[in-house]
């Protein structure tokens, strides 16, 4: 083989409304049936995927031959030059601002901030169980996270907002996507997407101008995200401008809670689907608590729950919120023996290799015992839920934390049945959101407080 043979795959491009339902799936197939380096279009666009541990790290830690890309690029529609989308001196001013609000320091003394925002679900809940109401719990995770992430990195309240926030984030990662008409359409062009793509721009920018209103009256303080935004410079001693602290905002709002709020509902829908699971998390939880309400939860109790960071981390790997994302090399490169041409798209997907049985036996079931703290753990890049690099996911933290309390509460609480009959069908669209809702009966464990 040389090293500039062009990679296998399928002759025929995928249409983009097919790979925009189901990205996922079709990584997933393009690994099995071509190995580790594939190559497909997506309509006009030349891509790759790049599906083993060794080459994914390569792409990962490579920071001089890959930037973010096109497909990155559409997410600039929406959400401008933020830490999401910029590269170089810009990301780095962005993500120095914005990393101290993950850190332990800042997120342990945090935890009752969550607590406060679980139980507001669970009173609401608490309602729908005592009626022997089926809820959907995906928009009920979704405001939850949505809630988290304002309250924690902003200390201010926006849920009169979340229900124009969420559903215009549904909205932008269909239009985000490569391909999609939104991105497509010239500037000046009038009409019904350009009407849409214009009234979701002012949705999210109404949202952040609001933070950044409540920062300038003095009513956040100024160590939250807001104030560390507009007190940041860059290496020229530069601040940043409100548009681009507008955008550094909507993306924290966005990658803050859809990809949390997937990960929660995806827990819960496995623990609900394995009622064993539940019952032994629900007496640790009560055993760690030994009599203190599941408000009053702590990241010391946290830490004695083993068995719990288990159960997310499996979820974490059954159902990676962000199945696959992107990079474009600006040069020729060579992965696997195959030549990579500059500016095509070359995606890695945690959700392949977390699929691989090469890496996970039986890897469709779920089964928290893989992460036993006893074993010896999965070797570097066959599970990576947040990426790697230096680009990885700055919110992991955050998301853990968020996570493992709703679940730590939420199961304490309540055990939750999926709905007989409802479809469970991921669509990997941005997210692995599913496509139908997750429906569930919920049954108090305790009676109404
Ligand atoms: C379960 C929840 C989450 C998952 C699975 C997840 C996953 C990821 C992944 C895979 C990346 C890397 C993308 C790439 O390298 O191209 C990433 C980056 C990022 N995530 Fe998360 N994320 C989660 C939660 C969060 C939260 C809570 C926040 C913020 C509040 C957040 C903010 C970001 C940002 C801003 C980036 C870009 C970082 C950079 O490029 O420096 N994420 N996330």
């Amino acid at each position: 083989m040389t090293t500039t043979e062009r990679a296998p795959g399928p002759a025929l491009p995928f249409g983009v409304r097919r790979f925009r339902d189901q990205a996922a799936q079709l990584m997933l197939r393009m690994a099995r049936e071509y190995g580790e380096v594939s190559r497909f279009r997506v309509g006009p666009e030349l891509m790759h995927q790049v599906a083993g541990p060794e080459a994914i790290r390569e792409v990962l830690h490579d920071s001089e031959n890959y930037r973010r890309g096109r497909v990155y690029g559409g997410f600039e529609l929406f959400f401008g030059k933020g830490l999401l989308t910029t590269d170089g001196e810009q990301w780095r001013t962005l993500r120095r601002a914005g990393q101290p609000l993950f850190r332990a320091d800042f997120l342990h003394p945090s935890t009752p901030v969550i607590t406060r925002a679980v139980d507001d679900l669970v009173h609401r809940w608490e309602g729908l169980a005592a009626r022997g109401e089926p809820v959907d719990i995906v928009p009920e995770v979704m405001r939850l996270a949505f809630d988290v992430v304002t309250r924690v990195l902003c200390d201010h309240d926006l849920t009169h907002r979340a229900d124009e926030v969420i559903p215009a984030i549904v909205h932008v990662l269909s239009a985000m996507f490569p391909g999609s008409v939104e991105q497509l359409l010239p500037a000046w062009l009038p009409g019904r997407h350009r009407r849409r793509l214009r009234a979701t721009q002012a949705v999210l920018d109404a949202a952040v101008s609001e933070l950044l209103a409540e920062h300038h009256r003095g009513a956040l303080p100024a160590d939250r995200m807001v104030g560390r935004l507009v007190a940041a410079t860059d290496r020229d001693g530069n601040g940043l401008t409100r548009r681009r602290i507008l955008d550094e905002l909507k993306t924290h709002l966005l990658a803050g809670h859809e990809t949390t709020g997937c990960g929660l509902a995806w827990t819960l829908y496995e623990i609900a689907a394995h009622p064993e699971v539940g019952d032994r998390l629900r007496a640790d939880v009560t055993a760690v608590l030994s009599g203190r309400d599941a408000r009053e939860l702590t990241t010391t109790d946290l830490a004695a729950l083993p068995y719990l960071r288990q159960v997310v981390a499996e979820s974490l790997r059954l159902h990676p919120p962000i199945p696959m994302f992107p990079r474009q090399p600006i040069r020729d490169v060579r992965i696997g023996g195959y030549r990579i041409p500059a500016h095509s798209t070359v995606f890695v997907s945690p959700f392949t290799v977390h699929h691989d049985p090469r890496h996970w036996a039986d890897p469709e079931a779920f089964d928290p015992g893989r992460f036993d703290p006893d074993g010896p753990g999965p070797a570097r890049y066959t599970y990576f839920p947040f990426g790697g690099g230096q680009r990885r996911c700055i919110g992991a933290p955050l998301a853990e934390l968020e996570i493992q309390l709703a679940v730590a509460m939420i199961t304490a609480r309540f055990r939750l049945r999926p709905r007989p009959g409802h479809p469970v069908d991921p669509h990997s669209l941005i997210s692995l959101r599913p496509r139908s809702g997750l429906m569930m009966t919920i049954a108090d464990t305790v009676g109404a407080r």
